[in-house]
């Protein structure tokens, strides 16, 4: 007989071999790393403690009741340690046990850490590389995904939740990610998807490869499910490390301020010409917020999904901020349904974690079409209205050019309860565009300059009568552009609060930002409200 300390050697060991060398030199083979590497390298060195390592399933079906079958974890590891030196709650799926797969006693196991993350109020990832519900366990098998859901929804809004999808992820496996608060993928090797590219063969006779149903690209591209995109597992691993350092441990925890070297009043001249004199132009919106922000340091979230709006974390003074910003230079910076969505799911992160908002506008509305509107931009607009009304984080607003029609009002107007709105002189708050307004407003008038011309000169050829409507209608619009194109209407009416010198913008916000830090705001008491889904 061993004694007692070799018999806890020799089964951590064994817990620690897994699915044995063969099935993990097959991970390594396809570019992925094994289930502890990756807990190893997410959590600071030497900071990992696990939990349930001895655990095993109880299952005894289709041979799983032989000793051989029952390896020590039961191919989940779960436990605590420390990123950046702050407590974080882990789970990771071993897919050289039994593919990864869920069971009635690893779901236990990732309940347990779920429930004690939610106690001290610490934020939850979940590393996933599952063939999905052990098929040899059944229905006990989805009650454990079910309980896991239950928490993922509990959890909301309580302490942040990340997926990282490391392989794949498939069935109603995807419903865990699909709640947390963000989804990494590492493209070529993680895929996820309700139903397969076989089921699918069958039911709709489409033919489609998993990569493109539901690879990294086409989640972060297409669907929007993934809000980030690696290259591999351990850039994978360090995105949600530099995710987390933005992010407060839990909702009633502020997020982590560092010291900033970067001067709070430095001045960018830059600003000062970044816009194109032709209001038409384009310009790449990441450009102001870079010079605006810490460093020049903006992370982006959900890059490569609707580019016509941009969503990210920065810092400012120290401190994290969100941004949400309209980019002109993708389809002019438009809203749409994706765009809408996606903002919408930002903000409410961020008043979830008492991270400030900052947006930088310059929308010319909303993109007109029948697919936009069958799409259900109505309902899909909506949600980021209510997301910047409801949101009691402080708010800022920097209007740096359009705002017109009702993407003014959604884009945390004033009315809204933003706590200060800034615009640059380059503004242009309007009803609509310059010419879009002179077409409808002068529409009679500049039919009528026609006739009167043909009154005093006789028959107009077809030429001559649009050469005198478009001189008359570029008349009209340089008179509209001058009277309303401009933010002083606004700053009348106090709806804006300054027009500020592009090159002060970081200073002036750093000082609201400053200004707002005991900021207290409340919603009225109710269950929840019913944000148009
Ligand atoms: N339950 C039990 N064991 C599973 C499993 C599951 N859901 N999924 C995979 N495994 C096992 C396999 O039996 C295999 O075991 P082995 O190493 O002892 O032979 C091992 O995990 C690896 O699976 P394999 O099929 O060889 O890997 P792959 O990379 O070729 O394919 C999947 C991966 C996920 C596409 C494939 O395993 C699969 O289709 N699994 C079932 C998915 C499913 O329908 N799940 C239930 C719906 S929620």
């Amino acid at each position: 007989p061993s004694s007692p300390l070799a018999e806890l050697g020799r089964r951590n060991a064994l817990a620690e071999e897994s699915g044995g060398p063969e099935r993990r030199e097959r991970q390594h083979r396809e570019g992925k790393l094994s289930a502890r590497e990756r807990v190893l390298l997410l959590l600071d060195e030497g900071s990992f403690e696990e939990t349930d390592k001895f655990v095993t399933h109880r299952c005894t079906d289709f041979g799983m009741g032989s000793e051989d079958k029952r390896i020590l974890g039961d191919g989940f590891i779960t436990g605590y340690g420390r990123i950046d030196g702050r407590i974080a709650f882990v789970f990771a799926q071993d897919f050289t046990v039994f593919g990864g797969s869920l069971s009635e006693t690893n779901a236990a196991k990732i309940v347990k850490i779920m429930d004690t993350a939610m106690r001290v109020g610490a934020p939850i990832i979940g590393l996933n590389d599952s063939g999905g519900a052990r098929i040899q366990e059944g229905v006990v098998s989805l009650a454990g995904y079910a309980d896991i859901f239950l928490r993922n929804t509990l959890a909301s809004g309580v302490v942040p939740q990340i997926s990282a999808i490391l392989g794949p992820c498939a069935g109603g496996a995807v419903y865990s990610p699909a709640i947390t608060d963000f989804t990494l993928m590492v493209d070529k090797t993680s895929y996820m998807f309700v139903t397969g590219p076989d089921v699918i063969k069958t039911v709709t006779h489409e033919e489609v490869s998993k990569e493109d149903l539901g690879g990294a690209a086409t989640h972060n591209e297409i669907s929007g499910v993934a809000h980030f995109m690696a290259q591999d597992d351990a850039e994978c691993l360090a995105m949600v490390r530099e995710l987390l350092s933005f992010l407060p441990l839990n909702n009633v925890d502020d997020p982590p301020r560092r010291p900033c070297t970067d001067p709070i009043d430095r001045a960018d001249p830059e600003l000062d010409t970044i816009i194109p004199a032709d209001s038409s132009q384009p310009y790449d919106i990441k450009d102001v917020i870079e010079r605006v922000v810490d460093d020049g340091y903006f992370f982006e979230v959900h890059e490569h999904f609707a580019r016509n709006i941009v969503v990210g974390f920065a810092r400012m003074n120290g401190r994290p901020v969100g941004v949400v910003a309209n980019q002109p230079a993708y389809l002019a910076g438009v809203l749409d349904n994706d765009a809408s969505i996606k903002a919408a799911r930002f903000v409410r992160f961020c008043d979830c974690f008492n991270i400030p908002l900052i947006t930088f506008e310059d929308v010319p509305g909303f993109l007109p079409g029948v697919q936009q509107e069958h799409g259900g931009i109505i309902r899909n607009g909506a949600k980021l209205l209510y997301a910047f009304a409801e949101a009691t984080v402080p708010k800022l607003t920097l209007i740096t050019r359009k705002a017109y029609g009702g993407a003014y009002c959604v884009m945390s107007s004033k009315h809204i309860r933003t706590d200060l709105n800034l615009t640059w002189p380059t503004a242009e708050i309007a009803v609509m565009g310059a010419e879009g307004a002179v077409n409808i407003v002068y529409g009679r008038e500049l039919a009528a300059v026609v006739e009167k011309t043909e009154l005093v000169e006789g028959p107009l050829t077809a030429e001559r009568r649009a050469e005198i409507l478009a001189a008359a209608r570029s008349r009209k619009v340089e008179e509209f552009r001058q009277q309303f194109a401009n933010p002083y209407i606004a700053a009348e009416r106090g709806y804006v609060d300054a027009v500020i010198q592009p090159r002060e913008t970081r200073r002036r916000m750093i000082a609201a930002l400053e200004m707002l830090d005991g900021k207290r705001d409340k919603n009225p008491p109710k269950k929840h409200g019913n944000i148009p889904l």
